[in-house]
């Protein structure tokens, strides 16, 4: 059975199909093992290291399980013909309806509605303040990949418009603005769902929230890495900008308290894909594409 690195704390129904089929190290304990591992199973967010995959000299393939591979060394992988795969396509739909959620629990305030009730203040203080609708408002999405289309027909639904930025223009009806802080300016709900990465590092910044303003709100489903953390806690004391959505953070699991004390921001514990349909059909993709790189086979999701 060849050997396998799991390289984070990898869920038992993933774990066990594994186990059948490789003879698994933790990383923990994987020193001895490290020069005959030939698999490497990351979650999304994992950070593999140039110097830990340099300590595997046998490494074939890293399976991750996560659509996201911003936290492993693509162009080192490719130069040493490390094959590298995710799990796109199966967790579109959840992470776009956590996006959209995201949208409706800011804009309609159902947090702090909630919060009010449970809290035993209807029938003292009376009436919740009054919220704002999504009809007619535009979501400007940052980032038009598969994730990106999902959230544009979901608010599209509501009414909402649509506009874009990313690489280049696509073929789709939504205006696309080359510009991000254009954007921005334009956006009453800035989604971002653009890849993590050096390329889109603290591409949200102070800036961008300026233009985004007052009466917008910022949502990332995408990576933490994207948006200016500091930045955007000031922008959000200041009420510069109106609230914001958030499921991913700078440096999770930890979030910081000037942000999870800003209680009219939703803040999501990074469930995007956290469902038992999509988190088992990401499974079966890692599974599937081991099982298909060691019998020779071609990978079913490559990145490269
Ligand atoms: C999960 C993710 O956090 O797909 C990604 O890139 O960030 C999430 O789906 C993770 O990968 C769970 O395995």
């Amino acid at each position: 059975m060849p050997d396998l690195l799991l390289a984070a704390p990898i869920p038992d129904f993933l774990r066990a199909p594994l186990e059948a089929a490789y003879t698994c190290h933790e990383l923990k304990d994987a020193a001895p093992h490290l020069a005959s591992i030939r698999a490497v199973v990351p979650l999304g967010g994992t950070v593999l290291s140039t110097e830990l995959l340099e300590s595997m000299p046998a490494l074939e393939i890293v399976s991750v399980m996560g659509v996201g591979y911003d936290g492993v060394p693509i162009p080192y992988c490719r130069q040493r013909g490390i094959r590298v795969t995710n799990t796109p396509d199966v967790l579109t739909d959840d992470v776009a309806d956590i996006a959209t959620a995201l949208v409706l629990m800011t804009s309609r305030r159902l947090v702090e509605s909630n919060r009010h009730l449970h809290a035993g203040k209807w029938p003292t203080a009376g009436a919740f303040p009054l919220a704002h609708a999504l009809r007619g408002k535009t979501a400007g999405i940052l980032g038009l990949g598969r994730i990106g289309k999902a959230i544009a027909h979901r608010l599209e639904a509501h009414g909402m418009k649509i506009a874009y930025h990313g690489r280049s223009a696509q073929n789709v009806p939504w205006a696309y603005f080359a510009d991000l802080k254009a954007l921005a300016a334009e956006s009453d709900f800035f989604i971002v769902a653009c890849p993590g990465g050096p390329e889109t590092q603290k591409l949200v910044d102070s800036a961008i929230l300026a233009a985004l303003g007052p009466e917008g709100t910022l949502i990332n489903i995408a990576r933490g890495s994207v948006v200016d953390e500091a930045a955007l806690i000031t922008a959000l004391q200041n009420r510069s900008i109106r609230s914001a959505g958030l499921d991913v953070f700078e440096n999770e699991p930890h979030v910081p308290a000037a942000l999870a004390a800003c209680e009219h921001a939703v803040l999501l514990p990074h469930i995007g894909s956290a469902t038992h349909e999509t988190r088992h059909a990401m499974a079966n993709l890692v599974i599937e594409n081991l099982a298909a790189h060691f019998a020779g086979k071609d990978l079913l999701t490559p990145v490269c």
